[in-house]
């Protein structure tokens, strides 16, 4: 039951995300030199589940860190932006959003939140628990790509919008993407408007290659659990046991790279997409980067797409930062 001021809207554009022929990328990615697997088939159901154990892992300081600046920041956040709605790209379950929520509403600002993710289940279940928590929230929600929800964005109902990109995710964009996506986030903002970007910041690399290899295997079991989503999807039959997690950093790139590495000589076979693939002992699949930023680098990258950094908040050790960037 909806309060009084609620309300909730759920526009789906899973159907025209999926319009282009499903397994291109991955014939593409599995017959090609360096071998690579696109992201996306990480977010299945299970492995949906398995990222948010990964993000409780103690090795998995990202999570913690930005949820910790967060909390210490969003008040001076509400206060520069003022009322503001809260566009949210990769929503998930919302956590972190939770603690920025808290600080609009303690600033006696209006509640207007437009998560965007890739699972409607996600999605209807977490506005759904933010209707109960939040009495005066509106919530409406888009179940699709970055791309094609911020297209049908509704027209703005508070004086100014705020896109939010936690997580470190733009991390998981190579260059050429990340400089594409930042030309997007500009020209979906009007003048004035704000953008709210998490980045995990360059640091020890022990710190950096352990966060990526946790004690428990949960990360491992999460690159592995995109194998069986693929089995699942196109007929095939990777054999989960012949393969392995593998992480570890780039130094010249700055970027974290996980593999799925082939134990044996052996050759997959994917019925749907009519593809086999041989894998030498060692071979591997690069299955995602994840960069580590330097503020003042994001900074220039950004200021080049008409984004200025009004604020760029910080933990004590500099593991994570926080920027908080207006169009101009
Ligand atoms: N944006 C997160 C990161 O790059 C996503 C992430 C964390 C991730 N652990 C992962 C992605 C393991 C793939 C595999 O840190």
């Amino acid at each position: 039951m909806l309060k009084d001021q609620q309300t909730l809207t759920i526009t789906n554009l899973t159907d025209v995300d999926s319009a282009e022929i499903p397994g291109q990328d991955v014939i593409a990615g599995l017959s090609s030199n360096p071998r690579y697997l696109s992201p996306k088939y990480f977010y299945d159901e299970k492995g949906s589940q398995l990222f948010e154990q990964i993000c409780q892992q103690p090795e998995y300081y990202p999570t913690r860190t930005e949820a910790s600046i967060l909390k210490a920041s969003g008040g001076a956040i509400a206060h520069v932006t003022g009322p503001c709605e809260i566009v949210e790209l990769g929503s998930g379950s919302s956590t972190k959003t939770r603690i920025l929520l808290d600080a609009y509403q303690l600033a006696g600002h209006p509640l207007r939140y437009l998560p965007i993710d890739v699972s409607d289940t996600m999605l209807k279940e977490t506005a759904e628990k933010l209707l109960k928590e939040y009495p005066q929230i509106s919530v409406h929600a888009l179940a699709g790509t970055y791309e094609s929800a911020l297209q049908v964005l509704p027209k703005k109902q508070l004086p100014a919008r705020i896109i939010v990109f936690l997580g470190s995710t733009i991390g998981n964009l190579t260059p050429g993407e990340c400089n594409d996506f930042l030309a997007y986030v500009s020209q979906i903002l009007e003048v004035g408007d704000y953008f709210l970007l998490g980045l995990d910041l360059q640091k020890e690399i022990a710190v950096l290659e352990d966060a990526y290899n946790d004690t428990q295997g949960v990360t491992a079991a999460f690159n592995l659990n995109m194998l069986r989503h693929l089995n699942q999807r196109f007929n095939g039959n990777f054999n989960i046991e012949k393969f392995s997690h593998a992480a570890h950093y780039n130094k010249q790139k700055n970027q974290i790279e996980m593999y799925l590495e082939s134990a044996v000589a052996q050759s997959v076979r994917l019925e749907t997409l009519d593809l086999t693939v041989e894998f030498e002992a060692g071979d591997r699949i690069l299955s995602e980067i994840s960069r580590k930023f330097d503020i003042a680098d994001m900074t220039r990258a950004l200021a080049s797409h008409q984004l200025n950094v009004v604020k760029a908040f910080t933990d004590q050790q500099q593991w994570f930062g926080l920027l908080l960037c207006q169009r101009i």
